[in-house]
């Protein structure tokens, strides 16, 4: 018998602290659908005190998700433990994530505390927590960097007052395998009920040491990681997901315990994170990145076509990789198209609005017959702006590049109820298009980040467009996808606009 590895997704608090990586609140709820559909235990639905943004987001997620336990993460003092405690009150399952730092660098430097008041805050904010929920876990930020007897002194006394989970962060990237392995194995043999908790580990990527942290803790007896799809994180990220899943599944013989990961929603998952925040997946990436399965040398396909075992450890389709089945196509109903959407995570609560996809998804399934379920999940990233919240909208576009002349857009917008006829021209089509939206909304807003992805294979396939404004420390991600990707970078700065115009932009947490 193999024991249970716990695995907390922190995408939605941690992996949303990169920058450039908020999401709005319906955008999370799509991602913690995903998570609950691939049987994640923990999902870190974000950090009520730090807007009410955020506060709104983990309540929702805490609304809608019945069988991952929902986590908010709250600072060692009374305002974030209530906010946090407030926010996942709805959940099935809800857990309060609180930490203080323990290093003394942080101790000394940041919090201004002496070790004493950081024992007593902490055990303070376990004694608060605990008025709302059972599941406390305590984390010691920079424990990769604190004193071992600190740490044993800290962790004895919130057990004592209930934390149930000990987490122990590297919040810097800082430590090397082995030393962390060493970490935990002393605190659990040291730490006076260490077997009535479970033990904890978070690592950061800065050294490229994530995953082999997290691995190696495993081995001294960690049990619950906390990780984050595509790594996405602060800095360099976090420990990502799908490497820890699949090296603790593919090496059974190594590892003493076992996740309850449906592995087949991993891609799908990578993708609609990628999707969602605009961070694309190296194609190189192990588990998600394109060519993570494919052979190119002539030995290496050789030996797979005649034992695929030879150059293969994992199999793609069992990480989700060619899953991309036909889903619907022209003929498809709208009932057919709600319920799909449905068993994809992704719930439309107005018939109007439904109506709106529905007339969407028809224009699609005209120009691409078979539709797939990245296809749907990138019809609706852009319908996360409800038709009434859509101020501006591309009504009609012609674009000409030509050689040797400057290329032109000409586009028809509506925004509010008056349509403008504006043409433009730029350094290339998608230049001159965004120019001539601009023309219109005049939004002060800059660039930050433009990238295309092709969502599904062949020349037919959809181009999904991600498009990061910024306005006045205010960040938005617009995505928009089309058959043809000038049209898809119009609908994804029109998205942007859209999200601004409806104050649905974030404040990244730390701002
Ligand atoms: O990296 C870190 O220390 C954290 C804690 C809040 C767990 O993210
Ligand atoms: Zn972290």
């Amino acid at each position: 018998m193999s024991d249970h590895l716990i695995i907390f997704d922190t995408t939605l608090r941690d992996g949303e602290q990169s920058p450039g990586a908020s999401m709005t609140r319906e955008e999370k709820l799509r991602i913690a659908r995903q998570l609950e559909r691939m049987r994640v235990d923990v999902i870190e639905a974000g950090f009520p005190a730090a807007s009410n943004g955020d506060f709104e987001s983990v309540r929702s997620i805490a609304e809608a998700i019945r069988e991952s336990t929902v986590c908010g993460l709250a600072r060692a003092n009374e305002n974030d433990i209530r906010r946090a405690g407030e926010a996942i009150r709805p959940a099935a399952l809800g857990r309060i994530h609180t930490f203080i730092a323990t290093s003394p660098i942080h101790m000394e430097k940041k919090l201004r505390m002496s070790p004493d008041e950081v024992v007593a805050q902490a055990v303070k904010a376990i004694g608060w927590a605990r008025e709302y929920t059972d599941d406390i876990e305590f984390s010691a930020e920079d424990a990769g960097r604190s004193e071992i007897d600190f740490l044993c002194r800290i962790f004895e006394e919130v057990i004592k007052a209930g934390a149930t989970t000990i987490n122990v962060p590297d919040t810097v990237g800082y430590n090397v395998p082995e030393q962390l392995a060493n970490t935990i194995r002393n605190l659990i043999e040291r730490v006076p009920n260490s077997d009535k908790v479970v033990w904890s580990v978070h690592c950061h990527n800065d050294l490229g040491l994530a995953v082999a942290n997290s691995l190696a803790s495993v081995l001294a007896g960690a049990r619950q990681v906390e990780c984050t799809i595509n790594g996405l994180g602060e800095r360099a990220g976090n420990a990502s997901l799908e490497e820890n899943v699949m090296a603790v599944r593919t090496r059974r013989d190594v590892f003493p315990c076992d996740t309850r990961i449906d592995t087949t929603q991993i891609v799908p998952a990578s993708k609609l994170v990628s999707g969602v925040t605009g961070f694309p997946v190296q194609p190189n990436k192990a588990i998600v990145g394109a060519n993570a399965f494919s052979h190119e040398s002539g030995i290496h396909q050789d030996g797979v076509l005649k034992h695929r075992e030879t150059y293969e450890i994992m199999r793609a389709e069992d990480v989700g990789w060619g899953a991309n089945k036909l889903v619907l196509g022209k003929h498809s109903g709208r009932n057919a198209f709600r319920t799909r959407l449905q068993e994809i995570g992704i719930v439309i609560e107005s018939e109007d609005h439904l109506n709106h996809a529905f007339a969407r998804f028809k224009e699609l399934a005209d120009k691409k017959h078979e539709i797939f379920d990245e296809d749907l999940n990138a019809l609706m990233s852009d319908e996360i702006v409800t038709p009434e919240q859509e101020h501006f909208r591309l009504v009609s576009s012609r674009f000409l590049s030509e050689t040797g002349e400057p290329p032109e857009a000409e586009l028809t917008i509506a925004a509010g109820g008056t349509e403008s006829h504006v043409k433009s021209t730029g350094s290339g089509p998608v230049d001159a298009t965004f120019r001539a939206i601009e023309s219109v909304a005049q939004s002060g807003t800059e660039l930050l980040l433009y990238s295309v992805n092709a969502i599904t294979t062949g020349t037919d396939a959809q181009g999904e467009v991600t498009v990061r404004l910024a306005r006045d420390g205010k960040v938005v991600n617009g995505q928009g996808a089309d058959t043809d990707i000038i049209v898809a970078s119009a609908k994804a700065y029109l998205n942007a606009l859209n999200k601004l115009h409806g104050n649905m932009e974030r404040l990244n947490p730390q701002v």
